[in-house]
């Protein structure tokens, strides 16, 4: 396997389990904060993140690669508000977009087209963050400190379940 691409996928592996773990310090925040909803939001957020490295994992052993899994940093352990977390998780995930593309131009120039397919998803993938970040911003604005708004704002959150990212279930 090309070694840039490689290395560049281990750097995402690496990114992808550090994101898992912003979103579970995330929830851990929410639930000390009484933020029940909001907490289950981050969680499955925590999972959906397990499994992008998952997929990306399983993508560098299938095409003869090495995964090499480095430390993890650290993550920040509270948010000044609901708002203030969402804010922080659009900022991580265009960071993570920009990833995921220089990953893809860096197979267009090496003409690994299996890396440009598999890079495809994660690009689809991010948009639907971004927008999702984007949508409960735009909903914490309109709120503002409106203890009501909040509380339904939480208990809307408590509704969002995991479903396993479609790679790994065609996958088994
Ligand atoms: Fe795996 Fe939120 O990007």
């Amino acid at each position: 396997m090309n070694k840039k691409i490689e290395e560049a996928i281990n750097a995402q592996i690496n990114a992808e389990l550090w994101s898992a773990y912003l979103y579970l310090s995330m929830a851990a925040n929410f639930h000390a904060e009484g933020f029940g909803g909001i907490a289950n939001w981050f969680e499955v957020q925590f999972k959906e993140e397990q499994d992008h490295a998952t997929i990306l994992y399983n993508y560098l052993i299938s095409r003869g690669g090495r995964v090499e899994l480095k430390a993890i940093d650290a993550v920040p352990t509270s948010w000044d508000s609901p708002l203030d977390a969402f804010e922080s998780t659009l900022e991580h995930e265009k960071e993570v977009t920009k990833m995921i593309n220089d990953i893809n131009a860096l197979a267009m120039k090496e003409n690994d087209y299996a890396t440009q397919n598999r890079m495809q998803w994660f690009i689809d993938e991010q948009v639907e963050e971004e927008d999702s970040a984007r949508k409960l911003i735009d909903s914490l604005k309109m709120i503002k400190d409106n203890g009501f708004g909040l509380y339904m704002f939480d208990k809307e959150l408590a509704a969002r379940t995991y479903t396993q990212a479609s790679p790994l279930q065609t996958a088994e």
